[in-house]
Parts: C-alpha cells; sequence; structure tokens
C-alpha cells in the first residue's frame, strides 16, 4: 500500500542577507522561483499535500508554489522562534494524519526526489526520524550529525558543540523525514533551553530517541543541499544547476561543443542529436527537436524549433517563434509569434512577427514585417514557395500569396495575388554622364572655397 506524505517546507525567513524587495525563494533558478524547484522535489517524491510556512512575501510565495498535482497550504509563522517552532506553524496540516512527514526548506532548490524518497525509504523501515546529511570540506555553522554504531544520536547546533563535536564533518542539510504518527508529539516535546534560546528542529532525534525511537541519517551529495542566503549563493547555485541539466541532457543524445556556456531553462526540452553550439542562451518555454542545430550565439524563448531546423548563428527566437522541420533562421534574424514553415528559408537580418510563412518560401536578407501601427499588432501572412526579395517591408496586414515574387526593395502595402510578381518601389532611371558633371561641379566648388580660406 502506498504511503500517505504531507512536505512542511520551511520559507519563513526575512532574506535579509539577499538584500532584496521579495523573499528570497521568489528568486529564480533556472528562469523560476527556487520554491518551485523544491516543489519539483517534492512532487515527485510522492507528496500530495505541502504545508508552506510563510512570513515575509506570504502571497506570492504561496502563488509561486502552485502546482497541479500537489496540494499546497500555507501557514504564517507569526515570530521567527526557530526550525522547531516553524515545522509546528503547520501543526493543522500534520493533525490530518499522513504516514510520512518530509521537512524541506524553500531556499535549497537543488533537492532531488531521489534524496527525499531515499529518507522515505528509511522510514518505511521503523525508523522515526532520518535526517540528510552531506559531506562537507567547510562545516562551520552547520549542525553536525553525531553517529554512534550507525545510528544518529544526535545532530548538535555550532553554537552548542564542543571542540570535539565541531571537529566532525558529516552536517545537518536541515532536510529530514519524520513517521507521521509521532511527530506532533515529537515536535511538541522540543524545548529552547540552547545558546541561541530557539526550538530547534534538531533536537527531534535525542527527543525521539528517549522515547526509545531509531534515528538515522542518510547522505546525499553536498551540492544538491546548498542553501542560498545572499546573491553571490544564488549565482552559484545557479551554476550548478546548469551544470547538472546540461550532463543530463548530454548523457540523453544532445551535443554541446561548449557545454559551459550553454543556458538552459528549467523546462528547456531538446531531443537526441540535436546540436548546441556555443554561447546559446535558452529561456522559459522552449522545444528543440531531435537533429535540430541552434549555431553561436543565438537566444531563444518560447520557441519551438522542429527536427532538422537551423537557427543562427546570432538570431533571436522570441515567443510564439515556431520552426517546422528543415526551417532556417539565420544570422541577425529576429522571429516572434511566427510559424515559419517547412524547408523554408529566413536567413539574414531578418524580422519577422506575427506572420506565417509557408512551406518552402524563400525570405530575402532585410526583410521586415510592418507589424506595428503603433497602437496595434498585424498579421503578415506569405504562402507557400513565395519568393521575398531584399530588404522589402510588408506593411501588415497584408498576405502574399503561393508562389508570388516581391521584388527587392518593396514596401508591399496591399496583398499579392499567388504566382504574381508585386514591384513596390520607384523604377530606375539612367542619366548618361551625368556623374562626371556632379563631380566637376564639386571640384569648382572645393577650389573656391580654398581661395578664400
Ligand atoms: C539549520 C539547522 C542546522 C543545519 C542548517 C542547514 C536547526 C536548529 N539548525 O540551521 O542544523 O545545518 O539549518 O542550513 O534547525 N526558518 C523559519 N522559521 C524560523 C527559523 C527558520 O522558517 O523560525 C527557516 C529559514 O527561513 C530557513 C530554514 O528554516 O529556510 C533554516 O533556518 P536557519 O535559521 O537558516 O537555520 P540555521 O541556523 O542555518
Ligand atoms: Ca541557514
Amino acid at each position: 500500500m502506498e504511503r500517505s506524505c504531507l512536505s512542511v517546507i520551511l520559507a519563513a525567513g526575512e532574506s535579509t542577507r539577499m538584500k532584496s524587495s521579495m523573499s528570497k525563494v521568489l528568486h529564480p533558478v533556472a528562469g523560476r522561483a527556487m520554491i518551485a524547484h523544491v516543489m519539483q522535489a517534492v512532487a515527485g517524491a510522492g507528496v500530495s499535500a505541502a504545508a508552506l510556512v510563510v512570513g515575509r512575501d506570504a502571497d506570492n510565495v504561496t502563488k509561486a508554489a502552485q502546482r497541479p498535482d500537489v496540494q499546497v497550504e500555507a501557514f504564517f509563522q507569526k515570530e521567527r522562534l526557530g526550525t522547531g517552532n516553524a515545522v509546528l506553524a503547520a501543526k493543522d496540516a500534520i493533525e490530518r494524519g499522513y504516514d510520512d512527514i518530509l521537512i524541506a526548506y524553500g531556499d535549497v532548490p537543488l533537492l532531488t526526489s531521489e534524496t527525499l524518497n531515499a529518507a522515505r525509504a528509511e522510514l518505511a523501515q521503523d525508523v522515526d526520524v532520518v535526517v540528510i546529511g552531506f559531506h562537507t570540506a567547510n562545516p562551520t555553522g552547520y549542525g553536525r550529525l553525531l553517529v554512534e554504531n550507525g545510528e544518529l544520536v544526535a545532530i548538535r547546533e555550532e553554537k552548542d558543540a564542543t571542540d570535539e563535536e565541531r571537529k566532525v564533518t558529516w552536517c545537518n542539510s536541515g532536510l529530514m523525514a519524520i513517521k507521521g504518527a509521532k511527530a506532533l508529539d515529537l515536535l511538541n516535546r522540543i524545548g529552547n533551553n540552547n545558546a541561541k534560546g530557539e526550538y530547534y528542529l534538531t533536537d527531534i532525534v535525542e527527543v525521539a530517541r528517549s522515547l526509545g525511537g531509531k534515528t538515522v541519517a542518510i547522505d546525499a551529495p553536498e551540492t544538491e543541499l546548498t542553501g542560498c542566503n545572499n546573491r553571490a549563493e544564488l549565482a552559484y547555485i545557479e551554476r550548478l544547476w546548469q551544470e547538472r541539466r546540461r550532463n543530463e541532457l548530454m548523457i540523453s543524445g544532445v551535443s554541446m561543443i561548449a557545454p559551459e556556456t550553454v543556458f538552459l531553462s528549467w523546462d528547456t526540452v531538446i531531443g537526441q542529436d540535436a546540436l548546441i553550439e556555443p554561447n546559446v542562451v535558452i529561456g522559459p518555454g522552449v522545444t528543440i527537436e531531435g537533429g535540430a542545430v541552434i549555431h553561436a550565439f543565438s537566444h531563444l524563448e518560447g520557441a519551438y524549433v522542429s527536427a532538422g531546423a537551423t537557427v543562427g548563428p546570432y538570431a533571436r527566437l522570441r515567443p510564439g517563434a515556431n520552426l517546422a522541420a528543415d526551417a532556417k533562421v539565420g544570422n541577425f534574424c529576429e522571429v516572434k509569434k511566427a510559424e515559419i514553415g517547412a524547408g523554408a528559408k529566413v536567413n539574414h537580418l531578418t524580422y519577422i512577427g506575427d506572420a506565417f510563412v509557408g512551406a518552402g518560401s524563400n525570405i530575402g536578407a532585410g526583410t521586415i514585417t510592418c507589424n506595428y501601427d503603433g497602437i496595434n499588432k498585424h498579421e503578415t501572412r506569405i504562402g507557400e514557395g513565395a519568393f521575398i526579395g531584399s530588404n522589402s517591408s510588408l506593411v501588415a496586414p497584408v498576405s502574399i500569396g503561393d508562389g508570388a515574387y516581391v521584388a527587392s526593395g518593396s514596401v508591399i502595402t496591399a496583398d499579392v495575388p499567388e504566382d504574381a510578381l508585386a514591384l513596390g518601389r520607384a523604377r530606375q532611371e539612367i542619366k548618361e554622364g551625368r556623374a562626371t558633371v556632379i563631380r566637376e561641379r564639386a571640384k569648382a566648388l572645393k577650389a573656391e572655397k580654398s581661395k578664400k580660406a
């Protein structure tokens, strides 16, 4: 039978060291709030309900934590009396009765479901408290895990530790799993008789043991349990996240020449045999199908790139850019809210916005869809197999039929029927010998000026 699980997520911190106008758990990692990463990890560990312990920015934090597969409830911690007190803020949720209680922190966003599942697996073995620990070269500031005969006997906070205890390098991440049936009783027994005068959640270990319960610690990578207190740590966490995700993608068959220069978002999807060249930035909402190539220095956001399509170098795909199979968007092109049909080419120096480009059409260098009249956006529709000559302005709303030609340098303001040629430019005139006349006149003017000076 599946065990039920509630996650209590502590996010009531003041975020003082972030020096920010918002709670630190709202700061983005890979394009979404830290708290949303934590929520994804708990959801993946079979958590059906989450109790958020909030303080500052409570409404926004609660909103950012929402997801369809977890029921989220916020509990306001009135006074910051310590982590033990913070968990008790969610008393009403815990009281509903769950097999497992998972404690997570809103500012530890690299946490994985695997680690949480490992902790839950211990609870299923009749353990009362499972603490997630990590080994570190620099344990200063962390609670130390004191282990005897393979069992965790206590967590000692830095301020309360002896010199000997401070030498321990196995530390408390703060995350733990507690047997649901005992959780409230254990939490209620935690006192505040310590160096900080706080209710330490960590005391739950000794409390559980004093009642004959079993307590253990499991190990997880230090990087996964990195917390965020300031902007430098935020950037470090971003780096770790990017490294992890790039590796996953490469292992799944995506090629990257210089992965350390490729930036992904939390929801980036890239298929097998896609190639991502150096210095590519991918914002939220991007899917790149297998076999597509993103050339160097391209920026993508809210875009869909189908199999065999190529983008860049130096291309910008904005939200709603949708490239069909084998389409090409080349250097210094910007595409926004536009479909580029199969095999169509937009190769150089072009803006395509609010548009449909039919399959196999060729959009010449410097083509601009003039989609905005200063107040409204309008559409440009280009049929299949059309040819737009270089440096054309397509003033929307306008449509170009299948197989039509637009002469270079045209300003197209009226619809072009299929297979027609549209010329929207001044007719060329030739004046024989006129250049010589102009040149002589200029020379004479210069000679006159230098005489006066
Ligand atoms: C805590 C642990 C320590 C562990 C460390 C890992 C305790 C007593 N100590 O220490 O063993 O090594 O985390 O980072 O638990 N919070 C609230 N309300 C409160 C107090 C804290 O919501 O009243 C939240 C904070 O916002 C934070 C988390 O709980 O997200 C941890 O609190 P913090 O004060 O940073 O604990 P530490 O002293 O670092
Ligand atoms: Ca801390």
